[in-house]
């Protein structure tokens, strides 16, 4: 793929003093810049309700999300100084989107920027529909140049919120300048999926019901809330990971190929999948909470301890489902997707467990034949992927081992840019094929949502550990754990 072309731009951050501005955005845009990805012309204004909010303080907040993300603050001296400004807007009142309309025109003007504008959304989600309906309603959906809005996620927090956000986004500005961000979709490991399956055609060849047994997807972390309490309450393991990053691994390792690799046509093939997929019955689901315990040799707290949870909160800090997908590839075939926090380590995988031989030939000769072929792409850390292949132990034994044949991103290419990085020049460069599009995310909720208004018990597991020991019940007698029988990962 050639560089992608950024024109000279203005990027507007909503929510500029916020954790995922310090701690995402701002890096990414401070790395981009530094490399010369973002063009000779671009500026930034941060925008915050605090009302003291100025240039001053958002250079501080820069400069010290900068050194926070081991970035040389001296390397961006002159730019923090020339590119940065601040502008603070009451909550989402017309009158207040006509004073950011005015500076958004002067620091253009002083800029010499053709009136290309990216209005990102890093707010709480409460505040997304005000902050479009102010853009709207101050004429900002449409600029001189190209505008573009890029919405975090949640996007809604299940399928009638979903419609309604779609709805309100949709009065304001076209689908084709919406980019819904769903920041695993910008990892490299994610994208690789993608091509993993359709340049290799050998995998491909192989990548149904007929040679696959099983997939394991797991999103696993081992940090806590980690101070997210209010978002996290809200929210829980099934509306924050599975509903979007873990829905998504199912999409690109399930979907067909599609009919050319553009936006279009590779959504279209999601979105089909999605589809596929049966309701989720109620035997298929286990949500857990973690409890205390330990995690990287620390004694930590459990959730209910957390600061700003509720004594009683049933939020769900671990969700897993079986997946049933009803399509000729892929009947029968399980897929077990779990995500969690607290779990004894971070490790997001997709495991792809091959059927194993008609007659176990070997079996049959007093050696026992370990284990099927499996696959396991490895999205982070340790970015790779293995494919275990049986050998005969050497010398005067029946031993058979598994040993892994292994590709290492690190080994092969060295640091790998951050998904932000990659995302940023998307929505700068116009490219929507990793964002999500309404459709997907309404289909993506509309799975979801039965088991949100079900209510399933939430079991408790000590953290540190692999979740909850009901995990256990959601695979059937011959399929096999691979994260708890250790085989893997
Ligand atoms: C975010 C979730 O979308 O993804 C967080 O809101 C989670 O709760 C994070 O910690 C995980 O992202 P990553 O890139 O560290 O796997």
């Amino acid at each position: 793929m050639g560089e992608l072309r950024v024109e000279p731009h203005l990027f507007v951050i909503f929510g500029a003093t916020g954790d995922l501005s310090k701690r995402n955005l701002i890096p990414a845009i401070a790395t981009l810049a530094r490399a010369n990805r973002l063009g000779q012309r671009h500026a930034i204004l941060g925008v915050s309700t605090r009302p003291d909010f100025n240039d001053e303080k958002f250079r501080n907040i820069v400069e010290k999300a900068l050194t926070d993300a081991g970035i040389d603050g001296d390397d961006m001296g002159q730019w923090c100084w020339e590119c940065l400004h601040a502008h603070s807007v009451g909550k989402g009142r017309p009158e207040n989107f006509e004073s950011l309309r005015k500076k958004i025109e002067d620091v253009e003007r002083r800029h010499e920027l053709p009136g290309n504008r990216l209005f990102y959304l890093s707010t709480p989600p409460q505040v997304f529909a005000p902050t479009i309906m102010g853009l709207g309603e101050g004429k900002l959906n449409k600029g001189p140049g190209w505008t573009r809005l890029v919405i975090e996620k949640p996007f809604g927090h299940d399928l009638q919120s979903a419609l309604e956000l779609n709805a309100l986004v949709h009065t304001y500005f076209d689908e084709s300048q919406i980019y819904r961000i769903d920041h695993y979709l910008g990892k490299e490991t994610v994208q690789n999926l993608f091509v993993f399956r359709f340049s290799n055609f050998i995998f491909e060849s192989l990548w149904h019901r007929d040679r696959i047994a099983s997939v394991d997807v797991l999103v696993a972390e081992d940090l806590g809330v980690e101070g997210r309490a209010g978002f996290y309450e809200n929210n829980g393991a099934l509306r924050d990971i599975m509903q979007n990053h873990a829905t998504q691994l199912v999409s690109l390792i399930a979907m067909e190929p599609p009919s050319m690799a553009a936006p279009e046509a590779i959504r279209a093939e999601k979105i089909k999948l999605l589809h596929a997929i049966q309701r989720i019955r109620e035997e298929d689901v286990v949500l857990g909470q973690y409890a205390a315990g330990t995690s990287r040799g620390q004694l930590v707290p459990g959730y209910l301890e957390e600061d700003g949870v509720a004594p009683d909160s049933r939020t769900d800090t671990f969700a897993a489902v079986r997946l049933r997908i009803n399509n000729w590839r892929w009947q029968g075939v399980p897929f077990i997707v779990r995500t969690g926090k607290r779990l004894q380590r971070r490790l997001t995988q997709i495991v792809v467990t091959f059927r194993s031989a008609p007659v176990s030939f070997f079996r049959t000769m007093g050696r026992e034949l370990a284990h099927p072929n499996a696959l396991v792409l490895r999205l982070q850390p340790d970015e790779g992927f293995e494919l275990g292949i049986q050998v005969k132990e050497p010398g005067d034994t029946d031993g058979l081992h598994v040993v892994p044949l292994s590709f290492s991103y690190a080994d092969a290419f060295g640091k790998l840019p951050s998904a932000y990085e990659t995302l940023l020049l998307d929505v700068l460069s116009g490219d929507q094929t990793l964002f999500v599009h309404a459709v997907e995310t309404e289909t993506a909720w509309r799975l979801f949502t039965p088991v949100l208004e079900r209510e399933s018990p939430v079991y408790p597991y000590a953290a540190g550990s692999w979740g909850p020991d009901e995990m256990d019940r959601l695979y059937q007698p011959g399929e096999e754990d691979p994260v708890r029988c250790k085989r893997i990962g």
